[in-house]
């Protein structure tokens, strides 16, 4: 028996004019969709979704205990939103099968229909009307876009904020998209799509509300932590959620965070919450208010500080300062330095090779004992530039050594220490001050004149001078 599907319309309280939306004459090929009608709608009308269709049933006798016959008939029943594909009635229990399984009793395989002797009383059709409600989001929008366009399916969910970007080919059918996630997804309450510009500062991107509630402001979880914010103000991405976890993994109770580019707080809360000591900053004011108020919620008592500042003087004082006075106390535990800006980070290094003078780093970042490995390790980054410098001058100086008094190559075995002795001399003569480098270098090959240094030894020697003069060593 064929099943076939009738299209009566029904009545429209209608916010639309039914000329506001194209009748496609469109075969739909499933025989549960919603009506051809739809197609092309932009102003939601939800009665025009009603529709009668012709569902095959199964007639079971009253007194069927519905958790014995379930098994055998749950592959066939009809599964839709807000309908209850079993009826039992004092009278009779129907059971509506899925009419893409199901258009004929021989469709269920013999055993199941032998399964269901003696409780089953025939097989039919019946007429129902489905509505909006029985119809997904997906289904729906699929009935409306023209054919050629398929409804987005990306979305982020940010607290009640369902956060679409759409495509230029999606913009004339924005506000239906909007109301169809809207009333199709559980807990959101509006629903935005992205519109391209980025702050560039701020990093929170320009959004247009489609549909619901005019209210950005939302509290999302993330890894146990409550977040607050105004998402149309400050930076949120669900999908850094891993990253956050990630890094802060990595911490300990005794370890502190400078958290650079904090956002409103991702990195820093659950990071303190954990008992790590935490300097988080943001230069958008709308950020470091969220990110005290979050600190707040989320209990965080003393080892927390909230700076609105940039984060080059962040770094510059703050950090400093406060790395400073972690050398004075002798304080154990690693320091972290987050700096959450992919599109600038890099730039906020060039403060290192001057972030400390000469002075602090050698008394203080290095310490008292030669032991500390960590201090070591801030040492090396805050000259990152002289250890490149160095490794250069290195390669010089050693390449010098593979070269006898007259320039020419010499055996490892037949290095003489009066080679040795020369680049020693030499070092210590590069560390005067770059005024005096020149002179020191005529100086140089004037007391050496007896052991003659080739052309090529002096060319390399006057580069040598040149960097470890740049060391100030
Ligand atoms: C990509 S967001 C990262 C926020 C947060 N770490 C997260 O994971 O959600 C970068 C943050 O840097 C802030 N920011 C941009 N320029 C800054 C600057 N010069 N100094 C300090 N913060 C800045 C922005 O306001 C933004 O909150």
């Amino acid at each position: 028996m064929a099943v076939g599907k009738s299209l009566s319309t029904v009545v429209h309280s209608s916010c639309c004019l039914k000329n506001q939306y194209n009748f496609y004459k469109t075969a739909m090929t499933s025989l549960l969709v919603p009506p051809m009608s739809v197609r092309g709608m932009t102003c939601l009308d939800r009665d025009a979704f009603a529709t009668v269709v012709n569902i095959p049933i199964l007639k079971l006798k009253s007194n069927t205990i519905i958790s014995n016959i379930k098994p055998i008939i749950k592959k066939y029943i009809l599964k839709l939103p807000e309908f209850k594909p079993i009826h039992k009635t004092s009278d009779e229990v129907i059971v509506y099968l899925n009419p893409e399984i199901v258009t004929k009793f021989e469709d269920i395989t013999e055993n199941d229909r032998q399964s269901l002797v003696g409780q089953y009383e025939y097989f039919s059709t019946k007429s129902i009307t489905l509505k909006y409600e029985n119809w997904r989001g997906h289904e729906i929008l699929k009935a409306i876009l023209p054919e050629d366009i398929q409804p987005p399916a990306a979305y982020s969910l940010v607290g009640h904020i369902m956060q679409l970007n759409l495509r230029d080919i999606h913009l004339p059918y924005k506000t239906i998209i909007g109301q169809v996630f809207l009333d199709k997804t559980p807990n959101v309450q509006t629903v935005v799509n992205k519109v391209n510009a980025i702050d560039t500062t701020f990093r929170y991107f320009t959004m247009e509300i489609l549909a619901g509630e005019k209210n950005t402001v939302t509290t999302t979880k993330e890894h146990g932590c409550t977040y607050q914010f105004d998402f149309a103000r400050v930076y949120w991405n669900p999908r850094l959620s891993n990253e956050h976890t990630r890094l802060i993994a990595c911490m300990k109770k005794d370890d502190v965070l400078y958290d650079v580019f904090a956002g409103v707080g991702p990195f820093a809360v659950p990071a303190a919450r954990k008992g790590v000591k935490v300097l988080a900053n943001d230069l958008n004011p709308e950020s470091y208010k969220w990110l005290q108020i979050n600190v707040t919620a989320n209990k965080i008592k003393n080892n927390f500080k909230a700076f609105n500042m940039d984060g080059r003087d962040f770094l510059r004082n703050i950090v400093k300062n406060d790395i400073l006075s972690r050398r004075d106390r002798e304080l154990h535990g690693s320091e972290h330095i987050i700096m959450n800006l992919p599109s600038s980070a890099v730039e906020f290094l060039d403060i290192l090779p001057d972030w400390f003078t000469q002075d602090e780093l050698k008394k203080k970042i290095m310490g008292k004992k030669k032991s500390n490995q960590k201090n070591k390790n801030v040492f090396k980054v805050a000259t990152v530039r002289s250890i490149k410098l160095k490794a250069k001058a290195q390669k010089v100086v050693t390449n010098l050594k593979k070269l006898d008094a007259k320039g020419n190559k010499i055996a490892k075995k037949d290095k003489t220490v009066n080679m040795d002795q020369l680049l020693e001399d030499l070092r210590k003569d590069m560390q005067g001050s770059s005024s005096k480098a020149n002179t020191t270098q005529k100086k140089h090959t004037k007391a050496n004149k007896k052991r003659v240094v080739s052309k090529i030894a002096l060319e390399q020697t006057n580069e040598t001078a040149a960097m470890i003069e740049q060391m100030q060593l």
